[in-house]
């Protein structure tokens, strides 16, 4: 196992929730598995006043998302002294008295100048942090080395992520950025590359001449709660589409690259980026995208919200929480292959899966047989692969069957899976940028997705279709996906059939 160098997190907007739910447990694992350095320490800083104590108490020993009873007594209390805090005025006000906390704990902790920074805030802050860390000298690689990481969204459109980006560029270097995508984190969206780029029975197949039409369905049970502040200003293609699904089409459609580093990943990621189809011409966005909005539901007696009621909402708000489209991408592997992805909130269940459908036999010799290949990839829950064959039902004739050939995760006993800020916090301590978005690749994302959403947003008679909670999204969706072909509706579980819905 690679050590990582002594060093210190700094975490910004460390009183914000994603630091108690998040990054502390995900760190405190790491800690429980060996994998911080010898002299590791956090410092969180955010406008709340408080001291080292209050802090520990809110993000560890009194936090919800502990259960502190189960850990031994001096494992926490040597986590404890790892944790310490110092308010700031503002993020973009002067950082010299958090500059010499810094100094002071690197001093008596020996963190060798190494420094993580982590924004977890605003992200109209992230330009005044990067500049003002810069400024007393914390950008500098002299003597340590210095890294940035930064939480989505990044931009809210090509516009804003290519100033940021240029803004970013001014204080820390690319090597230094670490653009956060916890999908990236999942082992099962790792495993995507590892099944495509260690089977030798997969790759020969994985292009236009064998493979029909590629689906991506991510879906949420939970509607969008306490964040409808955040999400009526965002909706489903800037926080889901842009960042974690762009994610999951670069690593099904990139080519293999030379080597596994970081490096050539991304190169081969970006590329197959740049190799979506645009689409421009606001009649094609509209024969090819579906937008859509849950409506209010009463499900087994229990009444849920439509969005528009839910807390933090515009009434007469025109967010997506449905986003479904339908492209291609230009280059020799994918030639008229359509790609149809789609993701939404209080769908059925909770899931996230790749399906590949590939063609079916050139010659049809059981008629009436249902022998459809695909190859599904769950990325959560019940993460596995599972191919599915046509098989002899026994008896006269030949009548043929679906079969599933399975693999589970939970099969892989002994082998403690990572949660996603786990595996991210560690590669970035170690400097591996490998399962961090680079900044070309996220421009390349928001090149697809910025006028699909400039369109929605720009013009009013654009279609928003209500749906009910409960339901896999309004029923139009069904005539964006071509000819006799169906979205395969998937259940909780891997093996379930398509057509589960919690309302039947
Ligand atoms: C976040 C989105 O990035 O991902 C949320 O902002 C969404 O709206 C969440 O609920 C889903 O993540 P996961 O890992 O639960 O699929």
């Amino acid at each position: 196992m690679k050590q990582a160098d002594n060093q210190m997190l700094i975490i910004f907007g460390a009183s914000g929730d994603l630091t108690a739910r998040k990054l502390i447990p995900a760190i405190f694992d790491l800690f429980k598995g060996g994998f911080l350095p010898d002299n590791y320490i956090i410092l969180g800083a955010s406008r709340s006043k408080l001291s080292d104590e209050d802090f520990r108490n809110r993000v560890l020993l009194e936090s919800s998302y502990f259960d502190l009873g189960k850990e031994e007594k001096e494992l926490i209390s040597s986590f404890t002294n790892k944790l310490f805090y110092e308010p700031i005025k503002g993020y973009e006000s002067d950082f010299t008295d958090l500059a010499k906390r810094i100094g002071q704990l690197d001093k008596d902790y020996q963190t060798d100048q190494n420094y993580i920074f982590y924004l977890s805030t605003p992200p109209r802050v992230y330009k005044g942090i990067a500049e003002n860390l810069a400024s007393v000298g914390l950008s500098g690689e002299t003597t340590g080395w210095s890294r940035l990481i930064v939480e989505k969204p990044f931009g809210y459109s090509l516009e804003t992520a290519q100033n940021l980006n240029k803004e970013l560029l001014q204080y820390f270097n690319e090597s230094q950025i670490y653009r956060i995508d916890h999908y990236l984190g999942k082992e099962t969206v790792q495993n995507l590359l590892v099944t495509r780029f260690s089977n030798s029975i997969f790759e020969p197949l994985w292009n236009r001449n064998y493979i029909q039409h590629i689906e991506i369905t991510n879906a949420e049970d939970i509607g969008v709660g306490s964040r409808g502040g955040y999400y009526d200003k965002s909706g489903a293609l800037r926080d889901m589409f842009q960042n974690h699904l762009m994610q999951i089409v670069s690593l099904v459609a990139m080519e293999p690259p030379l080597e596994a580093n970081a490096a050539e990943i991304r190169n081969e990621k970006v590329k197959a980026l740049r190799s979506i189809r645009i689409m421009n011409d606001p009649e094609v966005i509209e024969k090819n995208t579906i937008r859509g909005q849950y409506v209010a539901t009463e499900i087994a007696g229990e009444k849920i919200k439509g969005y528009r009621d839910e807390e933090g909402v515009d009434p007469e708000s025109l967010t997506e929480t449905y986003a479904a489209i339908k492209f291609y991408i230009d280059n020799w592997r994918w030639k008229d292959v359509p790609f149809y992805v789609r993701t939404a909130k209080r769908m059925p269940t909770k899931v996230t899966e790749i399906v590949v459908h590939f063609k079916p036999t050139p010659h049809n010799l059981f008629s009436g047989s249902n022998s459809d290949n695909k190859l599904i990839i769950r990325i959560q829950p019940n993460e596995g692969v599972m191919i599915k064959f046509g098989v002899k039902v026994p008896g006269q004739g030949f009548k043929v069957e679906q079969a599933n050939l399975d693999f589970y995760y939970s099969q892989l006993t002994g082998t403690k899976v990572m949660q996603a800020y786990e595996r991210l916090l560690l590669d970035a301590m170690q400097g591996d940028a490998t399962l961090y978005a680079r900044g070309d690749e996220v421009e390349a994302a928001w090149k697809f997705v910025d006028p699909i959403l400039k369109h929605w947003h720009q013009n009013k008679d654009v279609r928003m279709y209500g749906y009910g909670a409960g339901v896999w999204g309004p029923e139009v969706a069904n005539e964006l996906i071509d000819g006799e072909i169906s979205w395969r509706n998937p259940g909780p579980n891997l093996s379930d059939d398509p057509g589960y819905c919690l309302l039947c």
